[in-house]
């Protein structure tokens, strides 16, 4: 463990102590699970539109066929920490949970017997939501099929195993101020940001954390980590080729494809997953509130986007191996990347350009113009890394657009000019640092 690590933890271990006399919740006597009748028509589904937004059933389901039964691992730098049971099953579930519980989970991060909850659950944003939407959610969940499924130990490095620690966390980072309308703002930027912010926890992947996990929130959305991915910047540094339309980023959240963007291949699918069950009204708030961060077209990025979409109308291999590609730097390579630059050249004319170079428009047969691609604008290799080796497994809502996996035929050497060849002729950026690094450390064991 890194000593600041350790040095926040025993800080973080002093201030648990001090607090532990705050860090006592009571327990919540147990109830009778409320039946479908209790709740009022329409509610239900409500809450299903909701919990879709939220995504609740991608962190709480480790197996399709038993969905809301938890045990999902979820990687954080202090260890594993497994999401639990939240079917109304009475012994390993929530069913004894009243919606006081409930809410207190979501609230203030407290189960029902009064232990604090990791914020691997994101109640640092469940926090804002209302009422209302509590009650709705609350309506869903407990009408689900109850699954007998007791919970996972978690494995967690010391001290953090000790969950009234998480009373010290929550005094540092817990924000919880009610939803607020902001003055200044329309209904819809007002509906798109408590949307995203209270119940989608975007900026949770989209923003970086510090050192104790919390999320940072003066660079709010401006790129952070999911699941060992790259989660893009969604503000002002949003580095896409193209700039984002709020009709182009509607398609893209319900379908994880939109004409011009790369698709959603990692973490992001399940986000789209989720929102393509939301109610379209509020898929569309969420996207003209994200257009909003994104911010205004300044002239760089139209010079960027004229630029990726010269670089996008000409095949990548034959121009490149021409030397003619519009935005790629005009210098020469340095002449000890030189043989890197070919391999890399090489290899993709041999594995890559029969469908990329081709363009999405021919079909199923096609695919996006590498100097689209998101993945080799972003400020790590991550993301390419990954999409490379695993391929791309399209979403029930974009079918036919798959991509095999090339993990098992090419070399760690191969994958790594590859990534430094396109991140220069595709995306016409300065090297990525530690690329090979980045090679070995995404390496699926
Ligand atoms: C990013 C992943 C993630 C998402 C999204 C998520 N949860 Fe959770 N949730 C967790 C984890 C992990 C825990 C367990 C935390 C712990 O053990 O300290 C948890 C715990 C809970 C608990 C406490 C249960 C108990 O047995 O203590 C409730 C209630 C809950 N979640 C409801 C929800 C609802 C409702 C939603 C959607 C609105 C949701 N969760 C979305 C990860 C998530
Ligand atoms: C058989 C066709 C095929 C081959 C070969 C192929 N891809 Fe793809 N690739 C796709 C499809 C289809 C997608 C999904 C989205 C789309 O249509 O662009 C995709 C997606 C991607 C993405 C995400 C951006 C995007 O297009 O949505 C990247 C990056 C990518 N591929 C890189 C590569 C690289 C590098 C190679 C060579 C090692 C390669 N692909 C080989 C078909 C292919
Ligand atoms: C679980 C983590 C996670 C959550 C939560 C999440 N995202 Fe993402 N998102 C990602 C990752 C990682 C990517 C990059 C590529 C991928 O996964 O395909 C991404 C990509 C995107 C992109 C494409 C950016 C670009 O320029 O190409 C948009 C837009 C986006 N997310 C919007 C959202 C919105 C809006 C929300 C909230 C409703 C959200 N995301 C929630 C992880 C997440």
């Amino acid at each position: 463990m890194p000593h600041w690590l350790r040095n926040s933890l025993l800080a973080l271990a002093a201030l648990a102590v001090a607090g532990l006399a705050l860090s006592w919740r009571p327990s919540i006597d147990a109830a009778a699970p409320p039946g479908r009748q209790a709740f009022a028509p329409g509610l239900i589904e409500q809450g299903a539109r909701l919990a879709a937004v939220g995504n609740c059933v991608s962190c709480h389901t480790a197996s399709p066929s038993s969905p809301f039964a938890g045990g999902r691992p979820m990687e954080t730098p202090f260890g594993t920490v497994y999401s639990t049971n939240i079917t109304p099953d009475a012994a390993t579930g929530i069913g004894a949970w009243p919606e006081a519980a409930f809410a207190r989970a979501l609230r203030e991060g407290v189960a029902r017997d009064g232990s604090h909850l990791y914020p691997a659950f994101p109640y640092d944003h469940y926090t804002r939501l209302t009422d209302r939407d509590i009650h709705a959610l609350y309506a869903y969940v407990m009408t689900r099929e109850p699954v007998t499924a007791p919970g996972r130990a978690n494995r967690l490095v010391f001290p953090l195993n000790f969950r009234p620690l998480l009373a010290g966390w929550k005094l540092l980072f817990l924000d919880r101020t009610p939803w607020t309308p902001v003055a200044g703002h329309d209904d819809s930027w007002n509906r798109g940001a408590y949307l995203s912010d209270a119940l989608g926890h975007c900026s949770a992947c989209h923003s970086p954390r510090n050192a104790l996990g919390a999320e940072d929130r003066k660079r709010y959305l401006d790129g952070g980590d999911a699941e060992g991915w790259h989660a893009t910047a969604l503000n002002a540094s949003s580095p896409s080729p193209l700039p984002w339309t709020v009709d182009k980023l509607a398609v893209y959240l319900r379908t994880g494809i939109a004409p011009g963007h790369a698709i959603a291949g990692g973490p992001m699918q399940e986000v789209v997953a989720g929102l393509a069950h939301a109610d379209d009204a509020d898929v569309r708030a969420i996207a003209s509130y994200i257009h909003a961060t994104l911010g205004a077209d300044t002239p760089e990025r139209q010079a960027r986007a004229e630029k990726s979409s010269r670089m996008a109308q000409q095949p990548l291999a034959a121009s490149a191996a021409a030397g003619t590609v519009p935005g790629a730097p005009a210098d020469p390579a340095p002449a000890t990347q030189m043989a890197q630059m070919a391999l890399g050249a090489q290899v993709y004319a041999g594995a890559c350009a029969r469908c990329h170079d081709a363009g999405r428009e021919i079909g199923s047969a096609g695919a996006l113009p590498m100097p689209l691609a998101i993945a080799n604008h972003v400020p790590d290799a991550r993301n390419l890394l990954r999409i490379v080796r695993d391929g791309v497994h399209p979403g029930p809502n974009a079918p036919g657009r798959w991509m095999p996996a090339f993990g098992d035929t090419l070399t760690d050497e191969q994958l790594t000019a590859l990534a430094a060849w396109l991140r220069r002729q595709a995306a016409g950026a300065p090297p990525w640092p530690d690329l090979a690094d980045t090679v070995r450390k995404t390496r699926t064991p």
